[in-house]
């Protein structure tokens, strides 16, 4: 067998973690080819290219600064020049991107490729919910599998332990991909059931601005875990009504529905900007900016597909965390009424 060559398709925050995690593993397995190419949105950093500056320096000054990448990880800034060849592709940008992206890709993917999102979020579509797996699955007719979990990207490139879940539908992808992305310090558990996985990594976002709205309006921690608890009953609820398969409890006591959901709440980027919405009276588009370096924020934009595809089902009022949180980011609903949608709360749904 041919050893497989490994595209990393963006190198965000997220994305020169993973990178570096990749970039050692592949050294260390006859699997893989041990140079990994990793596709960069070019930009100009003081008068110079982000790719030259990482191909010189083996460092994302501007996503990750302070961690060096191994240098068998190739910055390139052509999409067809970075993926030709590749027989493994690595989704990691923010969601907005994806369908954009795989047009651009297409011709170049070979048959037999496989491919694993890391991208959290999700998209509307003509029957209601579109995973970002499936928009990559049909653009690109790629078998895909997702990883999502308890990984705040920064701590991940310190090598504090975490655990994270893959969701394959193909169960030997599924452990090509743990061979691929697995450390001492990174542990995975591979699962069948792929969409719940992704929608838990969507929907996690969602209820981390509603923690940051707490946070912001000087609630206490029972309040939170309130958020959490009542956020974490609608992300079931919704992944019920809108996944094609079987979705457990289970999967929801992995690294992907409980802990990233916890993790989200204290320490993530969402909750951040929630709570900064909340104090500066500023909008989420200029906190995102002001905030974040050009890094995205996944949550609100998040709350307003689900909203749009809770309206297709006349659905809106089963889901009220999540609505609330899209009319207080979009449709200048007081942040204060955030507290009633929690004590009008259904016990259960
Ligand atoms: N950062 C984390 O801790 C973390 C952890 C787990 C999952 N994720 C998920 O990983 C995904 C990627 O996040 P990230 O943290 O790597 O990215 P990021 O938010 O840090 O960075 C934004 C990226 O988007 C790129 N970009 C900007 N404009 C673009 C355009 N027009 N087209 C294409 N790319 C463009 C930038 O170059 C940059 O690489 C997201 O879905 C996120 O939710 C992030």
């Amino acid at each position: 067998m041919p050893a497989k060559k490994v595209c990393i398709v963006g190198s965000g925050n997220w994305g020169s973690s993973i990178a570096r995690i990749i970039g050692q593993n592949v050294k260390a397995s006859n699997r893989f080819d041990p140079m990994v190419k990793m596709w960069v949105y070019e930009e100009m950093i003081n008068g110079k290219k982000l790719t030259e500056i990482i191909n010189a320096e083996h460092e994302n000054v501007k996503y990750l600064p302070g961690h060096k990448l191994p240098k068998n990880v190739i910055a390139v800034p052509d999409i067809t020049e970075a993926v030709k060849g590749a027989t493994v592709l690595v989704f990691v940008i923010p969601h907005q991107f994806i369908g954009k992206l795989c047009d651009q890709m297409k011709c170049h993917v070979t048959e037999g490729t496989i491919g694993i999102s890391l991208i959290k979020g999700v998209d509307e579509g003509p029957d209601g919910l579109k995973l970002i797996s499936d928009i990559i699955r049909e653009k690109l007719e790629i078998d895909v599998s997702v990883l999502m979990g308890a990984n705040i990207a920064s701590e991940v490139a310190d090598e504090k332990f975490c655990e994270t879940t893959i969701g394959a539908k193909n169960d030997a992808n599924g452990h090509i991909f743990k061979e691929l992305l697995q450390t001492p310090n990174f542990r995975i558990t591979v699962v069948r059931e792929s969409d719940t996985v992704e929608l838990c990594g969507a929907l996690k976002n969602i209820v981390a601005v509603g923690a940051g709205f707490c946070d912001g309006l000087g609630c206490g921690d029972n309040t939170k875990a309130a958020v959490i608890r009542l956020g974490l009953m609608e992300m079931i609820a919704f992944a019920r009504l809108f996944c094609k398969g079987t979705v457990s409890s289970s999967t929801f006591l992995e690294s992907c529905g409980v802990a990233d959901l916890i993790t989200t709440c204290y320490g993530g980027r969402n909750r951040k900007v929630a709570e900064a919405f909340v104090t500066t009276n500023k909008s989420i588009a200029e906190l995102e900016v002001e905030m974040l370096n050009g890094q995205k924020l996944q949550g609100p934009q998040t709350s307003a597909e689900v909203y749009k595809i809770l309206q297709k089902r006349n659905m809106v009022n089963k889901f009220p965390l999540f609505a609330e949180v899209y009319q207080i980011c979009f449709e200048g609903k007081a942040v204060k009424e955030f507290i009633k949608c929690l004590q009008n709360h259904p016990e259960h749904l």
